[in-house]
Order: structure tokens, then sequence, then C-alpha cells
């Protein structure tokens, strides 16, 4: 025996055992050795794959702690694609579900089916594919049919087990396990401390958490996260020594992965239901959030016969719960000033701690529904986050109201300019009639301006405009065209390379085309679309001047509305003041060449947009399907060309599915906006 024979058994049983100690620590919760046992085993593995890294085994443990970073994620073709639930939301839905299943088998009504019944995890879904009784990929669910190859990140994931371990029944040479990947509770807390301290944003949400650790490229981020993984099913279930489904729940424990807790066998619907009702209440106590149960027909050969439906299966059901929903205290009502003058009433609240964020202020959106839910400042509410994300208030906890709270008496006036606050007939907005001489709508507006989707004025953000306008340097758009590099350079924490820096990016922006310029003036109504539309019809600022209701009326896509807004911001003489002023300042305010057949190869083209998409904002993506002469709008109908759907996409990608539109993730987007 050399050496290296000698390192090489070693690595193995190495291996091997530190495979078998992480299974019985993680998934099976009782450890054999302790921790400083394990990370002994666990540094002279380390050491000896540096002393011979071609000994290395490709699912050795050491590989846990993230390897090399990849450069882009692969897509990868799931071999039987991942289909997704059908939801119920009630016990009638639940009871329906069991009678279309024994309706399907010609069953006696007063069967008694077998359900194997679950949480339903809200966490990202996954695939991992073991070959020969290793991990050799792992990606995520993507549209279904082709997700991304994430296997650098799943490896950091102490509960996916790198080798398959046990002997009862042995793993099968070749297995699919599919489960959902999530952030515990506790975890997502203590990110988010980290992150507070640090002045970062917090994470929104577990799940968004768990699936932007797994897109990374970087598996050191994966790594820190902190993230659990739950087996659920298999792509391979007619292969599997298994007759029912819960047998396998029982098994894959033994083979290395864990099952979510509070999984069971019930006979008959009645059981099943007196289930679901157990695990409501358990939710709250679970380390993770989960949105709701899963019930499936526990009979493998059952679950075959009856089949699947083009997106989901016959055999199961999920039955949705409603959002969590926690009291806390109104501590004060305040109002927002947006850029258009809105006035949004917003409730400061008591933090309190929902789905693993912290929760401190919600909007409670205009004066009519602040009055119909009747919040008051003291009021003990319900909250709960919409879409998981957007904290809200749901309603007052009457018998909780202080004897002293006053209904919050909506101010009359604007609280940042002291200028009258109107409601229009049929609005529900009460807005600020201040324009810009309002300092929130000032600050607003000029971010606004200068954001991505108007000029673009690099280094302008938030905290500058607001210095800007606080410092009496900027009462309009036209004054940042004025700007003195001495003036900016002496503000606060404002070095002269970065006042230069300003000046630079102004100065570039005075050759924005037209509808840019339009775009950032916040004119009602006048949206990027619109801003367009405008240029390419007025061509410039005489053109725009010049236009009459008429005129502006009979453009196609300029509603009578839009048409209104736009004179009335025409006819009001210091608009036309503020446009010449940018004019002598040297804005060039010109349309862009119209587009040519080439660049508007999107014409009459419809898109609609869903989900998250993974590297491109919504609003990005609307931008350059509009510069291609494509639409964008917001429902799925038979008119729509595309549907272009990112993560959590919902119902419109349902509806596409059931109209036959052509579903694009962002990829296929682009390929159809950059045609080679
Ligand atoms: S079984 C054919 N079981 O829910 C569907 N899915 O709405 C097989 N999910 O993306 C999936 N918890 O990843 C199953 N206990 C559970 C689940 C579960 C969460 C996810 C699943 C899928 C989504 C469908």
């Amino acid at each position: 025996m050399t050496d290296r024979d000698d390192a090489q058994a070693r690595i193995q049983q190495l291996c091997a055992d530190l495979h078998h100690h992480a299974n019985q620590y993680y998934v099976l919760d009782r450890p054999l050795i302790t921790d400083y046992e394990y990370d002994r085993l666990f540094q002279e593995l380390k050491r000896l794959e540096e002393q011979h890294p071609e000994l290395r085994p490709p699912d050795s443990p050491t590989l846990r702690v993230g390897g090399e970073p990849v450069e882009f994620l692969e897509k990868f073709r799931h071999p039987v694609a991942m289909l997704s639930l059908d939801n119920t939301f009630d016990e009638e839905g639940v009871r329906d579900f069991d009678g279309r299943i024994k309706r399907f088998f010609g069953m006696d009504e007063g069967t008694e089916l077998q359900y194997a019944v679950e949480s339903k995890l809200d966490g990202l879904a996954l695939e991992l594919i073991y070959e020969g009784g290793s991990l050799t990929a792992g990606a995520t669910r993507g549209n279904g049919e082709v997700g991304e190859e994430v296997t650098h990140n799943l490896r950091t994931v102490p509960t996916i087990p790198l080798r398959l371990t046990g002997d009862d029944p042995p793993p099968p040479a070749a297995l699919a396990v599919r489960g959902e990947v999530l952030i515990p509770l506790e975890s997502l807390e203590r990110l988010n401390r980290a992150r507070r301290k640090a002045g970062d944003a917090e994470f929104k949400n577990p799940r968004n958490t768990a699936a932007g650790a797994v897109r990374q490229l970087d598996p050191t981020v994966a790594a820190e996260r902190g993230l659990v993984f739950y087996a659920h099913s298999t792509a391979d279930s007619a292969d599997l020594p298994f007759a029912t489904h819960s047998d396998f729940l029982d098994a894959v424990p033994r083979w290395g992965f864990c099952v979510a807790p509070g999984w069971t066998r019930c006979v008959g619907i009645d059981a099943v239901l007196a289930h679901l009702e157990r695990l409501a209440a358990m939710r709250d106590e679970l380390p993770h959030e989960i949105d709701g149960a899963v019930i499936k027909v526990d009979d493998v050969s059952l679950q075959r016969r009856i089949g699947q439906t083009s997106h989901a299966p016959r055999w199961a059901v999920a039955y949705k719960y409603p959002p969590p929903q926690k009291p806390t205290r109104v501590n004060e009502i305040v109002i927002q000033v947006g850029r258009t003058g809105a006035l949004t009433p917003v409730a400061e609240l008591e933090p309190v701690l929902l789905g693993g964020v912290t929760v401190s202020r919600a909007s409670l959106y205009n004066r009519e529904e602040l009055e119909r839910k009747d919040i008051r400042a003291g009021d003990t509410v319900l909250v709960q986050r919409a879409g998981d994300v957007i904290p809200e208030v749901v309603g007052v906890v009457s018998e909780r109201r202080p004897p002293d709270a006053e209904p919050f008496p909506f101010p009359e006036r604007c609280p940042a300019c002291g200028a009258p606050a109107i409601q229009d007939e049929g609005e529900v907005v009460t807005r600020c009639t201040g324009g810009f001489s309002c300092p929130a709508q000032l600050r607003e507006g000029i971010g606004y301006f200068a954001s991505r989707v108007a000029m673009d004025i690099d280094g302008l953000g938030e905290k500058l405009c607001n210095q800007l306008v606080d410092e009496g340097l900027v009462q309009d758009v036209a004054d940042l065209y004025g700007l003195e590099l001495e003036r900016v350079a002496a503000l606060d924490r404002m070095a002269e390379k970065s006042a230069l820096n300003l000046l630079a990016a102004l100065e570039e922006s005075k050759t924005r085309p037209l509808h840019r310029v339009l775009a950032g003036l916040g004119i009602r109504h006048v949206g990027e679309h619109v801003a367009r539309v405008l240029a390419r019809n007025a061509e410039n600022l005489d053109g725009l001047r010049a236009l009459s209701l008429e005129d502006l009326e009979a453009i196609d896509d300029v509603g009578p509305v839009v048409a209104a807004s736009v004179r009335a911001f025409l006819d009001q003489e210091r608009n036309l003041e503020l446009l010449e002023r940018l004019a002598a300042a040297g804005l060039t305010m010109e349309a862009e060449a119209g587009p040519d057949e080439s660049a508007a190869f999107l014409t009459g083209k419809t898109f609609v947009l869903t989900g998250t998409l993974p590297s491109m904002t919504r609003k990005e993506a609307k931008t350059l399907i509009v510069a291609r002469g494509g639409k964008v709008s917001g429902s799925v109908s038979g008119k729509t060309s595309y549907v272009v759907a990112g993560g959590s996409a919902g119902s419109k990608l349902k509806k596409a599915n059931a109209l036959g539109v052509e579903v694009l993730d962002e990829d296929g987007l682009r390929r159809l906006l950059e045609p080679e």
C-alpha cells in the first residue's frame, strides 16, 4: 500500500462516516457523536483532500462550505415535467376533490380512500438528481419543463444529502427527488438583524430570500443563509418499491432527506379534514412558513390510473390557508405626500414579526379606506402581508379600542406645504394642490425626473434630491441644470469629485429625447408609453405646444382623459415657462428618430408581464418592449401575443395556459427583443 492508497481509503472512510453522521444529526435528529468529534473528522478529511486534491470525491462533505462560483446558471430540462397543484380554499373544495376521485374510479360514495396529508411548504421547488447514490444535479422548477441548474448552491445545504444512505430499502441507482428549499423563520430573523445593523435593506419574505440564495452564482452566499430542504415527492414513483406515497415519505429519511413535520395518513375525507385543522393549529409553532396543506391519494397505482391534466395531477390538491395575521397597535397615523401630490395615510405600527419580517408601518391607501375601516391611533389592528410582501391593515379589533381613541382628522391642507388638499369628483385620492411649490412633491418629483424611466441622471438619488430641495438649491427640475459646483460640493457628505460627477451626469442628460423629458415631468396620466406616443407626434417642443385638444384626442393610444390632462398642463403658464427654461438650459428635447421598420419589429404584438423576472424589473421589460413597438397590457385575453412569466407568476399564467397564449421566460423575452 502506498501513501496515496492509504489516503484514498481513509478519505472514503471519512466521507462515508461524515455522510452517515450528517444524516443522523440533520435528518433523524439522533446524533451519534458530538459536534467536536464531527469537526475533527471533517478537518481530517479536509487536510487529506488538500494534500491529494485529485482524490476528493465529487460528493465530499467538504463541498458543503461552498465551492467555486459559476459564471452563469445553466438551463436544466426536467426529465419529467414538474407540475403545479390545483388549489382549494374550504371544506367543500376538499369534499369535491374526494368525490371526483371516487366518481372517476366508479367507487361507492361511502368508500373511504386513503390519503397522505402534508403541509404545503412556502419555499422554492427543487428537483435533485441522484445517480449511483450521489447528488449529480439539482435544479429549480423554473417553468416546470426547464429550470436552472443550481447544484453548486444546493451542495451547501446540510439537509440535502450529497450521498444517499440506508439499506431498508436501499436507495435506487437513479432517483429524482422533489421538494422545497426554504429559510426557517429564525434564520430569516437572524439575517435581517444583521442587515439592519449594517444599514442594508431587510429581506422581505422567506420565499424570495431562499430563491435569491439558490440562484446566486457564488455558493458562499447560499452556505450562509441557513437553507433547509424538505422532500415531498419524486419524479419516478413508478420505479420505486413503494405501493403508497406515505411509504415513500416513511422511507426517504433513511436515505438522508428531511420530510416536513406534521404529515400523516388519513383514511376517509373526514379524517383528512380533521388533520387539516390540526395542521392549521400547528402553523404558528412551525419553524417555517406553510401556506396550506397538500392532500394526496396515497395509493401509487391509483395515482397512476387517474393521471394528470396539462398542469396538475388529478390525485392531489392544495388546501390553501389565508395569509397569517397578527394583532398590533397603531401608534400614530401620518400623512405621506407622493410625487403627484397624493396624500396617503400611513399607520405607524408597534413593530410586529410577521412571517420572519418585522412590520412597522402599513399604508392605509386613502381617505375612504381609512374611514371605511375606521382605523384610529391607539387601536389594536390585525395586519397581514398582501402577496406575502406588502404590509396591510385588515381591520380594527374593536373590543380593544381605547375609550379616548378619536377618528383621524383627515387634513384639509397638505401637511408638507399647507396648500389646500382636494379630492376630485369620482376620485379616491386626496391631492395637495401645491405642485412643485410643495417641498414633498418637489423632492419626489425631482427624484422621478432623475430616475431611470425618465432622464436617468446618474448619482441623483433620494438622499441628494432631499438635500438639494431642503437647502433651497432646487425649486423645480429646471433648477437642476443651473446647479453650481461650489454649492453642490458644499453639501453635507458631498465631495468635490461626486459634485463634478453629478454635473457631468446632468450635462449628459441634456440630449435625452423628448419622451423622456415628458415622462419625467409628472404630467398626470403621462407614463412612459403615452410620453413616447406624444413625442412621436409632436417631434419637438414647438410641436408639443401646438397640439390642440382635438389633435391630442386623435392620437392613437391617447384617450380623452389623457388628452385633457396634457392640454391642461400645457395651458398653465408656469409649465410653459418651465419647458422654456429647460430648453434655455440646453436640453435638446427632440423626438427620437422614428422607429424604423427594424426597430419597431414588435408592432402589433401585445405582451402581459407577470411574476418576478430574474434579472430585470417589469418596468425595464416594459421599456424594452415598448421601444420595439410592442404594447404591454395588464390582463390576458385572446388578443395577447405573449405572456412573460417570472417567479411566482399566478393567475395570469394560468389564464395564458388556458387560452393557449405563448408563455416566455426572461430568456425567451430577451431572444425576442434581440433577434439575431
Ligand atoms: S407535491 C405534482 N407536496 O407546491 C405536484 N408539492 O403549487 C407535486 N409544494 O411547486 C408536488 N409543498 O413544489 C407537493 N407537500 C407538498 C408541497 C408541494 C409545497 C409546492 C410544489 C409545487 C407547488 C404547487
